[in-house]
């Protein structure tokens, strides 16, 4: 019997690499876009890949997205919550319009997407949702707060949908990789430049030198890290394995990341803090003596 699974940000990077890699596996996947573009190479890519519009942060764009999958199917095995932005800011002067732009698409988009999909779910013997969270949920990134607790709310949703979910069938899974090189990092600096410049100029100056480490250093995970093809073959194991774990962890980085969580968050905070001045530090002399 064929396998329905939706696949929100499939443009480009983990989306577009799990689209492909549970499309070859013999799932049928509609893979959401928001371009035209997008849609017509989508298509090229297998003949089980379907691309449908949806806008995560936009009801009528996401009803829409399940008006169309119902045409084709009325029964939806999965849903992996895929679409996601990494914005930045220091939590002192940042507007809240990054923030609330950040949990409207990280956070809310995934439970529109979710609230949605779940009817559908319901009627399938075994059905899942996959939430790509990510190492930051661990919250150890200074000035990635907004992403951080983005990525912290997503998971604690999902797991209240756990343990109040009236629907044995349901299997959520949370995974979280370290840094995948894709054009999420690329992305984040360039919005995270201009955000900057909404910074007050108090605010601009006070952080210069963390901001600058911090989008160059943020600008080189675009070709360093896991490949999406990584994290598209742990996304088909879970959807395959009978009985998946809650959370996984992928990369040495998210192992890192969740054993600092363990630590008393004093002495976890002095290991970040003492860490990041002194890269600051060194980015800045090597700035200084070039
Ligand atoms: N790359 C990493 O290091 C890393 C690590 C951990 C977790 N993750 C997570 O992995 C997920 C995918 O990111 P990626 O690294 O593959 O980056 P990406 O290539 O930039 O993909 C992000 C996808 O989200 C889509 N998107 C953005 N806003 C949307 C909206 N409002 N509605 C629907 N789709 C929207 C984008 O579509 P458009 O092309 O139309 O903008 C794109 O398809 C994200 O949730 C990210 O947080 C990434």
């Amino acid at each position: 019997m064929e396998k329905y699974v939706l696949i929100t940000g499939s443009s480009s990077g983990l989306g577009k690499a799990t689209a492909q890699k549970l499309a070859r596996e013999g799932f049928k996947v509609f893979a959401g876009v928001r371009k035209q573009q997008d849609k017509e190479t989508l298509e090229q890519l297998h003949e089980n890949i379907i691309p449908v519009f949806i806008d995560v942060t936009n009801d009528e764009s996401v009803n829409c997205a399940f008006e169309k999958i119902k045409e084709t199917t009325p029964e939806l095995f999965a849903i992996v919550n895929n679409a996601g932005v990494a914005l930045a800011g220091p939590v002192e002067y940042i507007p809240a319009e990054i923030l609330k732009k950040q949990f409207d698409i990280n956070v809310f988009g995934a439970i529109r997407t979710a609230q949605k999909a779940l009817p559908m779910m319901s009627m399938s013997k075994d059905c899942r949702i996959v939430n790509i969270s990510s190492m930051s949920s661990y919250g150890i990134f200074p000035f990635l707060s907004p992403y951080c607790v983005s990525k912290r709310a997503l998971d604690m949703f999902f797991n209240s949908l756990i343990l109040e979910c009236k629907m044995p069938n349901l299997k959520v899974i949370s995974i979280k990789p370290g840094v995948v090189s894709t054009p999420i990092w690329n992305k984040s600096v360039d919005e995270s430049m201009r955000n900057l410049e909404l910074l007050c100029e108090e605010g601009k100056q006070k952080y210069a030198k963390e901001f600058d480490f911090l989008l160059k250093n943020a600008a080189k995970n675009t070709d360093k890290g896991l490949k999406p093809e990584d994290i598209a073959g742990l996304v088909y194991k879970v959807l395959t394995l009978k009985n998946p774990k809650l959370s996984y962890n992928i990369g040495m980085d998210s192992f890192f990341a969740r054993f600092m969580s363990y630590l008393p968050q004093g002495m976890c905070n002095f290991i970040v803090k003492t860490g990041l001045e002194k890269r600051v530090f060194s980015h800045n002399q090597q700035n200084t003596t070039k």
